[in-house]
């Protein structure tokens, strides 16, 4: 006989935790009020906190709605099933934030509907892709990812540049982002075609497109042809794509 049976017969003197926990595993009503209250804490602890919260988001300078080549850009990325590859969120570890970037704050993403943070990194990151890379080069890794980066296994898209918007529907693609909850005011939604048209049209006049977007707002013929197709559109996106913060003023709010 094993040494370690010599335990065997002793009664233990007193009920251990596990003995009592024996009464709750046999009695299922038992069981099944213990469980309810556990959840109901569980549940009191996670959301209790958030109705005094005064905004899970923090404000954060620089963060305004998508112009609406960019939104129709936003459009074509979701369509093309870009985020089954790709992620749009930076997570605060160091091996993410030396590669990509600052992390991503809650605020980069409250325009977007549905949310692009994805689940699967086949390629990179995109989260801050924009100004990374010029136009050309998007256009060629777009028309033939093989032909800038051998090894990619990213699809070619080149036919993006061959489909033609006219931007008949932009208004009502506004229109819709701002009933979901974007603050799209209402000359934004008004002015949905103009702005998109002259974002892509350098010789266009844009000013009211840098009144309603910012100073900030990329304009130029990204696919450089004449027309805008939905590679402009698509560019247009890219390129903004993690650049509406100013990381080098951004201080975080201390929400304690
Ligand atoms: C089958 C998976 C797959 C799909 C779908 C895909 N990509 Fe990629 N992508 C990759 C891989 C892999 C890379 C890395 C190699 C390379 O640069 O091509 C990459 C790289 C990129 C890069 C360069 C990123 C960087 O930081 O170097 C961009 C930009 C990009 N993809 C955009 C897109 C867009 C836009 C779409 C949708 C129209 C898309 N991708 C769809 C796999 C994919």
């Amino acid at each position: 006989m094993p040494a370690s049976s010599s335990g065997v017969g002793e009664r233990p003197k007193k009920r251990s935790i596990l003995d009592r926990h024996k009464v709750l595993e046999k009695n299922i009503t038992l069981l099944t009020i213990f469980a309810f209250l556990v959840v109901t804490i569980g549940g009191i602890v996670q959301i209790a906190p958030l109705f005094w919260l005064e905004n899970t988001i923090e404000k954060v300078e620089g963060m305004r709605p998508y112009t609406p080549l960019e939104l129709t850009g936003r459009e074509i990325y979701v369509r093309e099933g870009c985020y089954v590859c790709h992620s749009q969120m930076i997570r605060p570890m160091r091996d993410e934030v030396e590669r990509y970037g600052h992390y991503s704050l809650a605020a980069e993403s409250q325009y977007d509907h549905p949310f692009q943070w994805g689940s699967k990194r086949t390629g990179p990151d995109l989260a801050r892709v924009g100004g990374r890379y010029s136009d050309e080069w998007h256009l060629d890794h777009l028309r033939d990812p093989q032909s800038v980066v051998p090894e990619s296994i990213m699809p070619k898209y080149g036919f993006l540049e061959n489909r033609l918007i006219e931007g008949e529907h932009v208004q009502d693609l506004v229109r819709t982002h701002q009933l979901v909850g974007v603050d799209y005011t209402p000359e934004m939604v008004e002015n949905a075609s103009a702005d998109f048209k002259v974002q892509a049209n350098p010789d266009a006049d844009y000013d009211g497109l840098l009144e309603r977007y910012g100073e900030t707002v990329q304009v130029r013929n990204f696919d450089m042809r004449p027309g805008i197709s939905e590679m402009d559109a698509l560019i247009a996106y890219l390129q903004m794509l993690g650049t509406l913060v100013d990381f080098s003023t951004f201080t975080p709010v201390d929400n304690r």
